[in-house]
């Protein structure tokens, strides 16, 4: 067949509400055009993450009744703990509230002032708690990354000559550990083959440094290799699964992405030593390790989720219906990064507005639009999220690349529903030459993306 359906029926709903452009108008107006002040009952499509927004399915809720709350040796730990042990293969498993903490716990025992720590892309929030130590986060990805337009099937892949230059040039007593993003979401959402996954382990391995996998989206970066990579077309997405963990020594793991749970997070290792470590950190600030700030009962539905994000009929529709809404944009001549990612499509804003220069914001300056136009929230991937003001010279430092993330929730939203969003899109495409740029009017000191304001130019 030709036509691919959403593998699932819909048992319960969430009713949308409907609103008017001029109802809209008006809600922008009193968000400050910052689309993270608006309340989410003002959206009608919200495509601004995919993080803890997907539906769970009739086992996860199933889970939840079934979750064990109590504080020490729960029931629903042995599962997770199972689950999350055949999938990555790592001994010691800490869950944590999300991917940021299972960071911070990892960052604040391995990392020091003046170390270097690469990645391919580092995350925000990754880079932010590799900086909170006094610590440099090193984007090390391949330069096709950087050009929207250049096709490459692993466009996530690290540069490895670059890797080990700078092994060569820092020395590896400041490299307390090595990173990849699987996908590659700054970047693109773009997945790393197994290739790369491999020799990074082996550049890794022969230094003794550390190298943890940023896992968030394990299961989409395993559906493209098993599409694109030589010798992995006949492997069950399982396998390549346990051979891209079998190269590293422990992950990161946000569980609100390819754990289709609203909440959670793990972090992985084989060191025992460090596990200790990482545990007794855990109880101070997190939870005693058998919870570590979640309940049981999301630990049910993470246990579940992970494995139902490795069905192959699920992956099939999830990274082609993302497929889908790309090549519609395409098709109407809306440039975005090629190709396609898992997650997201991104939006190259520079492209698509380039009448308005980059003091003006054109990334910020088209999720308002499209907001206007039928309700969807995005997110500004540029200089409003990665520029800043410099202290010393008042002037302002750009991104860059200027883009905009349409992130899809996982088992959210219909087809129809990206078909409302491809043609909200093409009708702003339509009349770009008459869309405005922004002034920023307040900037917070840190992350100023989620806080800023706006005024229309
Ligand atoms: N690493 C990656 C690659 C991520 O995409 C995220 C979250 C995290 C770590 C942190 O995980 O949110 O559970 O603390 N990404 C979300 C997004 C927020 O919208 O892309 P977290």
């Amino acid at each position: 067949m030709k036509t691919i359906i959403e593998p699932f029926r819909i048992k319960s709903v969430e009713p949308i509400r409907m609103s008017s452009k001029k109802s809209r108008e008006f809600y922008l107006e009193a968000a400050h055009h910052n689309l993270f002040f608006l309340q989410a009952s003002d959206v009608i499509i919200d495509l601004l993450t995919d993080s803890g927004t997907g539906a769970m399915s009739s086992e996860q809720w199933a889970g939840v009744m079934r979750g064990d709350e109590s504080y020490a040796g729960s029931v629903s730990f042995q599962r997770f703990e199972n689950s999350v042990r055949k999938i990555t293969g790592f001994e010691f498993i800490m869950p944590t509230h999300q991917g940021r903490a299972a960071e911070r716990v990892l960052f604040s025992i391995l990392c020091k002032k003046g170390d270097v720590v690469p990645n391919n892309t580092h995350f925000d929030t990754t880079r932010a708690n590799i900086e909170f130590q006094g610590t440099e986060a090193r984007d090390l990805v391949i330069k096709e990354a950087y050009h929207p337009e250049a096709f490459h099937p692993f466009k996530g892949n690290m540069d490895l000559e670059a890797l080990k230059q700078t092994i060569s040039d820092i020395g590896v007593d400041r490299i307390p550990l090595i990173m990849v993003t699987i996908t590659n979401n700054s970047g693109g959402g773009q997945p790393v083959s197994m290739e790369n996954i491999r020799e990074i382990s082996k550049i890794a391995r022969k230094h003794k440094i550390p190298f943890y996998i940023d896992a968030c989206r394990f299961a989409e970066n395993a559906y493209f290799i098993k599409m694109r990579e030589d010798g992995y077309r006949r492997k069950s997405i399982k396998s390549i699964v346990n051979e891209m963990f079998s190269y590293a020594d422990g992950c990161t793991m946000s569980a609100k992405k390819d754990g289709i749970a609203n909440i959670g997070g793990f972090l992985c290792t084989n060191d025992e030593k460090l596990a200790q470590q990482e545990k007794n950190l855990l109880i101070l600030t997190e939870g005693f390790p058998t919870y570590g700030g979640l309940a049981g009962r999301d630990l049910e539905a993470v246990a579940i989720g992970l494995n139902e994000a490795m069905n192959e009929d699920y992956l099939e529709y999830r990274i082609k219906s993302t497929k889908y809404l790309g090549d519609y944009l395409s098709q109407n001549d809306v440039p975005i990064i090629k190709p396609p990612g898992g997650h997201a499509i991104y939006i190259d804003a520079k492209a698509f507005l380039p009448h308005i220069p980059q003091e003006q914001y054109p990334g910020q300056a088209l999720v308002c639009e499209l907001y206007l136009e039928g309700g969807i929230r995005s997110v500004e991937i540029g200089s409003v999220m990665f520029g800043k003001t410099d202290p010393k010279t008042n002037k302002e430092v750009f991104a860059p690349m200027e883009l905009v993330r349409l992130a899809i929730p996982r088992r959210t939203y219909t087809q129809s529903h990206i078909d409302y969003v491809i043609e909200s899109i093409v009708n702003v495409y339509k009349k770009r030459d008459k869309i405005k740029g922004l002034k920023m009017t307040y900037q917070p000191e840190y992350l100023r993306h989620f806080t800023a304001h706006f005024k229309s130019l």
